[in-house]
């Protein structure tokens, strides 16, 4: 969450209009169920005062490269990573960029992730556009690093190559019976609903009363809230159009949330829960077993108000069950029960509270089991890898001179859109320094022709103009249903319609430019 010190805010308003994901609202114009921010943020300031009133965010000078250009950088991955590194790079004139994505569309989980019923959360789109749309941008979408093209293809044109290819599996659960039909991952499940092409053919079925979600994540509410919301409220947003019809057809009315740990140790964030709280058409109940709801941090005490309030039959039911992991899943070809076993808290040698399972299990009957348990990032092809976390080591993104890497896979999965800006930062001053350093090898090639030879692999290479096509496609579409847009989830339709794309304006200064 962000904080606003009211007592040095000036109130002008500025941040409000330049907040890319309309995260700051004026007071005056928080819906009651938002009224809770406005306590949270006193709050704040009464446990960290920073009387010295130093900004806390520095304005630096804006570095400039000791050693003459061009420079060349390929950045694989169009997600919030590639494109804040794409920009960060850009704000050098010697350095141009072509960003690639395997999909024909970019910005990654803003568009295959961030919930459709969080509109606002995907305003930062309207940033990324800004960032594409730069002089010495190029897209090269549709187009997978490893297969179409090569590592070592890139090295020998780009100056430096930068991943930003996020994470793109999940982590496993481990109990007997988490294969079974029925027992999906949440990176699938959100994936599908998303409209992600590779996820269209999931087999969810919504016939059965409960859904059991493992893990207390932002990821583990998004899927809570999608499975519980009023599908007629999703027909609005930008849900793939075939889970929408599977989600006005769901009999699900319960979705409990398993958080191995307890209220205090919850992986879901504030606003996350200030907006289920306040969401009238969903009941949430808060179950903790034996375990008292104590303490009082604001996430204890809106569980606690949530505990009191009374639930209405005629409501889908989220549960945030605390202190309880499954064990095992039951069921023969699929999945119709889950074993749950009960846990409490033993503080391991750092003090850091750990589950631990007491022996009582219970099994709650369940059609489906989602795991929520967090991404994990996949090898890249050439690069080294660490299994455990599921990145690609680095130092301050440096894999070695000349290859960098950028948000998930090079931190783990973990942080916001916003925090991937940051992270991009540190590794594009690591690409200066080793530019100004002169450790960059020069590329034996140009990228002169390269054009060419990925067409010539995968003539359905997507461009700026293809890609603005496609989006000018998906928007006709849901305007004509009363929809932000209508997504394309086939890849051969995608670049179908991005090979009508008209070239861009300016198109032959572009080149120009780039020589
Ligand atoms: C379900 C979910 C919901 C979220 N919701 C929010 C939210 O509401 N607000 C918020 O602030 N944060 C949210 N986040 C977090 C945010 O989405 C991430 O911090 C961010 O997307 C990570 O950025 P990234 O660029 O590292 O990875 P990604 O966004 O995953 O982008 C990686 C890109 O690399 C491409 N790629 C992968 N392999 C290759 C290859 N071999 N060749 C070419 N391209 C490749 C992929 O297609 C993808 O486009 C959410 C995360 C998840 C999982
Ligand atoms: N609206 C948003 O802003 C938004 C939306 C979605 C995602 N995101 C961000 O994206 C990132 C990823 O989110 P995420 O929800 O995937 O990951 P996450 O925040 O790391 O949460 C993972 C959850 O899984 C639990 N878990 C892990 N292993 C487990 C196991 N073996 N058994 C039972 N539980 C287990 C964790 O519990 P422990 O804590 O006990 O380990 C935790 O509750 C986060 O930084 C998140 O904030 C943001």
């Amino acid at each position: 969450m962000l904080y606003i010190d009211a007592g040095s805010c000036v109130d002008c308003g500025a941040c409000v209009t330049a907040c890319p994901a309309d995260a700051i609202v004026p007071h005056t114009k928080l819906k009651p169920e938002q009224s809770l921010f406005l306590g949270l943020n006193a709050e704040y300031y009464q446990v960290f005062p920073h009387q010295d009133r130093t900004p806390l965010a520095l304005v630096h000078e804006q570095r400039r490269l000791t050693r003459e250009g061009p420079f060349r950088v390929a950045v694989v991955g169009a997600g919030p990573a590639g494109l804040y590194t794409a920009d960060e790079l850009l704000k050098h004139p010697e350095i141009t960029v072509d960003v690639f994505d395997r999909l024909p569309t970019p910005y990654g989980l803003v568009r295959a992730g961030v919930a459709p019923d969080h509109e606002h959360t995907k305003q930062v789109e309207k940033l990324f556009r800004q960032i594409e749309s730069q002089p010495g941008f190029r897209y090269f979408l549709g187009v997978e690093i490893g297969k179409d093209l090569s590592h070592a293809e890139l090295t020998a044109r780009y100056h430096a190559v930068v991943y930003t290819v996020g994470a793109a599996s999940d982590k496993a659960l481990g109990i007997p019976g988490d294969d079974m039909a029925g027992s999906l991952s949440a990176t699938d499940f959100v994936g599908w609903y998303n409209g992600h092409p590779d996820k269209q053919d999931l087999a969810v079925s919504l016939d059965q009363e409960r859904v059991v979600i493992v893990g207390n994540g932002n990821v583990a509410l998004d899927c809570a809230r999608i499975l519980a919301e009023d599908p007629t409220l999703l027909e609005g947003t930008d849900i793939a159009t075939l889970p929408l019809e599977v989600l006005r057809r769901s009999r699900v009315r319960e979705i409990v949330v398993l958080g191995r740990r307890g209220p205090g140790q919850a992986a879901f964030t504030m606003p996350e829960l200030v907006g289920l709280a306040g969401h009238d058409g969903i009941n949430v109940v808060v179950d903790t077993g034996d375990h008292d709801l104590v303490g009082e941090d604001v996430k204890t005490r809106l569980l606690r108000e949530l505990a009191q309030r009374p639930v209405d039959p005629a409501k889908r039911t989220i549960v945030l069950r605390f202190y309880a992991s499954p064990v095992a899943v039951h069921g023969q070809e699929r999945v119709t029960g889950i074993e749950v076993g009960r846990n409490r808290l033993v503080a391991d040698e750092d003090g850091v509270p750990r589950a631990v399972p007491t022996g009582e299990t219970e099994t709650l009957a369940a059609g489906l089991l989602l795991r929520a348990v967090g991404y994990h990032g996949l090898p890249v092809a050439d690069l080294p890898y660490d299994a455990k976390s599921g990145t690609v080591p680095n130092e301050r993104g440096r894999v070695i001179p000349g290859v960098y890497v950028a948000g998930w896979v090079k931190r783990g999965p973990t942080g916001f859109i916003g925090t991937n800006k940051t992270d991009a930062e540190e590794t594009v001053d690591q690409i200066l320094d080793d530019l100004d350093a002169g450790i960059i090898p020069e590329p034996v090639g140009t990228t002169q022709g390269l054009r060419g030879v990925i067409r010539n692999r995968q003539p359905g290479m997507v461009d700026l103009a293809g890609w603005q096509a496609i989006d000018a496609e998906e928007r006709r579409r849901g305007e004509a249903s009363g929809r932000p847009r209508v997504k394309i989830v086939d890849v051969d339709e995608m670049r179908r319609i991005a090979s009508t794309a008209r070239p861009p304006r300016y198109a032959a200064l572009r080149r120009w430019v780039r020589v």
